[in-house]
């Protein structure tokens, strides 16, 4: 064998299948980006990833039809502008892979109902949206559980906020393979150890989200330079003065932690930079080095989208073979639970 190809070989064999997805509900922040989209990017050179959008998961809460339609094709071209490279890359839309949605019914059938009941970010959304909370709201986790088990994932990064789901997506694999013989792959979630939760600008004790209520909470990854400037000045700190990463000042450390990720230094170095600095300084280079990293990728995002019918080529070979590859693990699902007549 050429020792080319035996290299491949060898590290085909320890290339683990990694996978995540985003939901296209308009605005990707910044800690959308450091939670998942960074680490999947990385991930890519070494394993085989799947990434996808799961417009089925969008939809939980109301959308506008045209603009979920707008959202799906710009977080693909988010993606793409990230450095997925659909060449290595699976990518992929969720809805237009039917077995998602299949095997998340027969997951229903398993799961229990306090194990969804638990769930934090149920209880979160249920507070907010009151009696207008959907029963697919409720049932979200059991399609992310789909989602991860059709593709025998061994490695789901995410941000910490979803930690919670891939631990269902586990103990369901777990149940199935206990009862109807060893079907699933079970998965571990990957956090990472730094920005795992990037905290709202305007209230560093609650995570960044782009359901919060004013814009000022989130840096979203189209901001022009100007809201960034703005957004950055004025984010709350503390009267200390002080840059440092320190868990007990959530607003600076939060800071220090987005300016450590964007510019790949360590918070240690950041904070020697700074000694004998105030907050003023430091958030005026947060400021242009967010400005400096998103300018480029914002004008791929924009030459992508000039591009749609690329765009949505590039989905649609994605999807062709993702529901291959997902049929073939549906065959087997559907022959566990004994609804497939054909025996052979
Ligand atoms: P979502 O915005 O809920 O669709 O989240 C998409 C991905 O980004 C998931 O992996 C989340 O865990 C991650 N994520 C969302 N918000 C944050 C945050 N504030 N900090 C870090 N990761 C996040
Ligand atoms: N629920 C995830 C979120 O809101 C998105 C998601 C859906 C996902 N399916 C997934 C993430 C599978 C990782 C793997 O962030």
């Amino acid at each position: 064998m050429r020792l080319d190809t035996w290299r491949l070989e060898l590290k085909t064999a320890f290339m683990s299948k990694v996978l995540t997805a985003i939901q296209p509900s308009g605005i990707l922040h910044i800690g959308n980006y450091i939670g998942a989209i960074e680490p999947a990017v990385e991930s890519q050179r070494d394993n085989e990833l799947r990434m996808f959008v799961v417009d089925y998961h969008a939809i939980t809460v109301p959308q506008k039809p045209e603009e979920l339609r707008k959202n799906i094709l710009t977080a693909t071209a988010t993606y793409l502008a990230c450095g997925i490279d659909p060449k290595k890359t699976l990518l992929f839309q969720q809805s237009q892979v039917p077995q998602h949605t299949e095997l998340a019914w027969i997951l229903n059938c398993t799961a229990r109902m306090g194990e969804l009941e638990r769930m934090t970010q149920f209880k979160d959304k249920t507070r907010v949206r009151g009696e207008t909370t959907t029963v697919g709201l409720f049932d979200y986790p059991i399609l992310m559980a789909a989602d991860i088990l059709l593709y025998d994932t061994a490695i789901v990064p995410v941000g910490e906020d979803q930690k919670q789901h891939v631990e269902l997506a586990r103990d369901l694999a777990i149940r199935f393979n206990r009862d109807f013989g060893e079907t699933f792959v079970v998965p571990q979630p990957k956090i990472r150890e730094v920005g795992a939760r990037i905290m709202g600008l305007d209230d560093p004790t609650k995570k960044m989200s782009k359901s919060a209520s004013s814009p000022k909470n989130y840096l979203s990854l189209l901001d022009d330079p100007e809201t960034i400037r703005k957004k950055i000045m004025s984010a709350v700190t503390d009267n200390e003065g002080k840059v440092a990463f320190d868990e007990t000042r959530p607003g600076i450390s939060n800071l220090v932690t987005i300016f450590s990720i964007i510019t790949k230094q360590t918070p240690e170095q950041i904070e020697l930079d700074y000694i004998g600095k105030g907050y003023g300084d430091f958030k005026k280079d947060l400021a242009e080095a967010l400005t400096l990293f998103l300018l480029p990728l914002q004008a791929k995002i924009k030459t992508y989208l000039e591009h749609e019918d690329e765009l949505i080529k590039i989905l649609n070979a994605g999807s062709t073979r993702a529901r291959e590859e997902a049929e073939k693990k549906m065959e087997v699902v559907r022959k566990r639970v004994g609804v497939c007549l054909n025996q052979d």
